[in-house]
């Protein structure tokens, strides 16, 4: 009997409150800044790798559905890593699905990548830890990095070229009185992805050189916020970022937005709760769904004044999140 290498694990989704827009090195995704996120629960890919000598090519079957041949090669290429690590040239099957409410379009690149990293890991026997398999699943996209750890997580940006240096870490559990509620505004696919919106952003837009100190200081701001529990501080923070993210990109030569009239509502009910007393944040990432940040104690209040506007399918609530977990065969 001819042996195989087999091993599924499940990881979750984050979102950035400092956002990641921009690369120093395309081919390594080196960012040009640090980034830091929240893992959430409600979004997250489970992915089955297996390493068979019977098989002949890669075979990547998502959703229950095999892949062309493009995505098995972006597949292929990112396992190779693992492979090359391994010392071993098999053939390898990925089987993904990716958990995302009925038509909420978000499925997300930072799980399935940090799904697949850990599951090669433990097929292989690599015995890497979440911080060495962070750097893997960077290279495959840039947010992946910081879906190896659960809670508040940090993407170092790291030194120069050297690949190794940028790196995912947690700072804080998040295991206080704070959730996401995710407002759907539009569920297709984005037209701009981020990978060709941030380098369009940083090719042509005048703000963008404003961006790399902006995200130093913010990031100097809502660690220590975070450290201390100080909702208010870090969704003010997180909020501030993103509006400025969105405003290089808008600023971009020709410009583009990923707001949308729906956004602009969800935005307004923000301000609006606050104004009656009930902290809330937004922020926005390379689409128009729109993202709040609240107090879990009182999303009852917040998902209540968007059932107004929004419709009950439009509205989705996130707690936070863990780091990948291993799952049985
Ligand atoms: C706006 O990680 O999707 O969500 O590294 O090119 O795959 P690539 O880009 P990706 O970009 C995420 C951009 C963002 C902000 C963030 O998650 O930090």
């Amino acid at each position: 009997m001819t042996q195989s290498y087999k091993a599924s694990y499940r990881a979750f989704t984050n979102i950035a409150l400092i956002k990641y827009w921009g690369k120093r090195n395309e081919s390594l995704f080196l960012p040009l800044t640090s980034s830091l996120s929240l893992t959430l629960d409600a979004f997250y890919t489970d992915t089955t790798v297996e390493f068979n000598p019977e098989f002949e090519a890669d075979i990547f079957i998502l959703n229950g559905v095999e892949q062309g041949l493009e995505e098995t090669q972006k597949v292929g290429r990112f396992v190779d890593l693992f492979r090359e690590a391994a010392n071993i040239s098999l053939r390898v099957k990925v089987t993904s699905v990716n958990h995302v409410p009925t038509a909420a379009g978000l499925a997300s690149s930072s799980s399935a990548f940090a799904a697949l990293a850990s599951a090669c890991n433990a097929a292989l026997n690599l015995g890497l830890d979440n911080r060495e398999l962070s750097i893997y699943a960077r290279q495959g996209s840039g947010s992946a990095t910081r879906s190896l750890f659960g809670g508040f997580v940090i993407w170092h940006k790291g030194e120069d070229d050297d690949s190794q240096s940028s790196y995912a870490e947690s700072i804080d559990d998040a295991d206080w009185d704070i959730g996401m509620l995710f407002v759907v505004v539009n569920a297709k696919e984005k037209k701009i992805s981020s990978r060709q919106g941030m380098a369009h952003t940083r090719n042509t837009s005048p703000f963008y050189q404003l961006w790399p100190s902006e995200v130093e200081n913010d990031l100097a701001k809502i660690i220590p916020a975070i450290k201390e529990h100080d909702f208010e501080t870090v969704g003010a923070i997180a909020e501030h970022n993103a509006m400025k993210m969105h405003a290089s990109i808008l600023a971009s030569n020709p410009s583009f937005t990923y707001f949308e009239p729906e956004s602009l509502v969800a935005m307004q009910i923000v301000k609006e709760l606050r104004e009656e007393g009930i902290p809330c944040y937004v922020t926005m990432d390379a689409g128009p769904n729109v993202k709040v940040l609240g107090r879990l104690s009182q999303m009852d209040q917040i998902i209540a004044r968007f059932k107004q506007d929004f419709a009950a399918d439009q509205l989705i609530l996130a707690k936070t999140g863990n780091g990948p977990l291993k799952l049985e065969l």
